[in-house]
């Protein structure tokens, strides 16, 4: 397979049916990560010259399905299945190098051109160490061991967390740049590795766990080798966009996790450690917001969550197991079975909301086929107080009991359809009642992983 044929020809008709208004694009999830974002940068791809990741980093994952073989992609844009596309990991994206230079050479093996001209990194973006990782486990696992189990984040455990936090401290960041410059990296490591070191063991005694102290010089070699493996990827991103967008060159802004895992608008603290609504593009990779003429919010039929936090329309039932056996909803990244429940509608309403949704992707809708009947969250329900609005305190959430409306349910399968009306009434009835409560309208349907399951309204 190479990036060329990747492209089916219904494909092209799909994503030239869909009516986008000049300018630029951005996907950004509106739950909690896990929506199906990939398959739609995928299937938009087409449209666009450049794919760029702004926020996030090996926490997320996307597959992607092209005829019968399956992609599973973490940092690298799902654009590089496509030829002729610039794909870019932007400055707000935390990479681990071990993990995409994985990437690289797994694509490469299946036949996919990967190159210094179709995957640039940003010389800015923070650079995930082996101690990331270590630090984000221990952490964790020291919240919950020795405080309260209840406060543990429950995180991929991929050190995103830590490597934002040392962004922010600053004397303890490197950044994909720093790579290759051997005689800074150096210094910057061993200071790093020392207090990493002191901060690690102690967290590890708080655990009962022993701990191997970091080796600085390992740590320096390993950078030596990433940089030298990636110096023909990595490039100032800032500039190359902007050249990009200047020249007359569309680009798609891929969001990793979701809305509702912002580090400023999700649940907090149970979020992940990066804007992950639209709002990171600005930020991420250096696009004032109003270049960004269309957000396509990415929405399941229904709700999941893995990790920690509250979640008020989760199913601890025989219907919550179903949706979880028949959307397959078990992690990409750490395999863990995700949390299901019905479609929270307040939350997805505050997200498309927040991120500024100009059309609705609603995804995995055959999973709900045969579902009778179909309950979606309008309002929570908290003490006496019906509350209409997604809260900001992540302890209300906890304690709201939701408020359903009931939908009649539909049989299946629908994963035939390629046309709106060649779905059951009640499907379409649902499909209506969603884009009327979030106020925006609903785009696009999948009805199963491959690309021609998809209807375009
Ligand atoms: P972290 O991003 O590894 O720090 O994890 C923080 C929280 O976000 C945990 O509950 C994770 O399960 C969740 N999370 C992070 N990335 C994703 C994602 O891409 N999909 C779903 N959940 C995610």
């Amino acid at each position: 397979m190479s990036n060329a044929t990747t492209q089916s020809p219904n494909t092209a008709d799909l994503t030239e049916r869909l009516t986008l208004k000049a300018g630029h694009c951005a996907v950004a999830g509106l739950q909690w990560g896990d929506e199906g974002k990939g398959k739609i940068v995928d299937l938009l791809t087409r449209r666009f010259d450049v794919v760029t990741r702004y926020n996030g980093g090996a926490n997320a994952g996307h597959t992607v399905v092209v005829g019968d073989e399956k992609f599973a992609l973490h940092l690298i844009p799902s654009g590089i299945l496509y030829s002729g596309k610039v794909n870019v990991l932007g400055n707000g994206v935390v990479i681990d190098p071990a993990q995409l230079i994985k990437e690289i050479e797994g694509l490469r093996g299946r036949g996919i051109q990967v190159d210094g001209d179709n995957l640039k990194i940003s010389d800015r973006a923070h650079v995930v160490f082996p101690y990331h990782k270590t630090q984000d486990v221990l952490f964790d696992q020291a919240v919950a061991q020795a405080w309260e189990a209840g406060a543990a984040l429950g995180t991929t455990g991929r050190g995103i967390g830590p490597c934002y936090a040392d962004k922010a401290l600053r004397s303890t960041a490197v950044r994909v740049g720093d790579l290759l410059r051997p005689d800074r990296i150096k210094t910057q490591l061993n200071r790093a590795v020392a207090i990493k070191n002191v901060m690690l063991s102690a967290l590890a005694k708080q655990c009962g766990v022993e701990f191997e102290p970091f080796d600085a010089d390992e740590q320096i070699a390993l950078a030596k080798q990433w940089g030298d493996t990636l110096a023909p990827h990595i490039c100032d991103a800032t500039q190359l966009l902007h050249a990009q967008m200047g020249g007359g060159r569309q680009v798609l802004f891929e969001g990793a996790n979701a809305t509702l895992l912002d580090i400023d608008h999700g649940t907090y603290p149970f979020v992940t450690s990066s804007n992950c609504s639209a709002l990171g593009v600005a930020t991420g990779s250096a696009v004032p917001a109003q270049k960004v003429t269309e957000v396509i919010g990415i929405a399941k039929a229904y709700q999941t969550r893995v990790g920690g936090g509250p979640m008020p329309t989760e199913l601890s039932d025989a219907t919550g197991d179903r949706i979880r056996e028949v959307g397959r909803e078990f992690g990409t990244t750490t395999g863990r079975p995700r949390r299901c429940g019905w479609l929270d509608l307040v939350a997805v309403k505050y997200s498309a909301m927040v991120s500024g949704a100009t059309g609705l992707a609603l995804m995995l809708f055959d999973v709900l086929a045969d579902l009778d009947p179909l309950n979606v969250c309008v309002a929570y329900q908290h003490g006496d107080e019906r509350i209409e609005h997604f809260p900001a305190d992540a302890s209300v959430l906890d304690q709201v009991e939701p408020v359903y409306e009931s939908l009649p349910g539909f049989a299946g399968p629908i994963d035939t359809c390629t046309a709106y009306d060649d779905l059951p009434a009640a499907a379409r009835g649902y499909v209506d009642f969603i884009e009327q409560f979030v106020g925006v309208p609903v785009r696009i349907i999948s009805v199963g992983p491959r690309r021609d399951q998809t209807i375009i309204r």
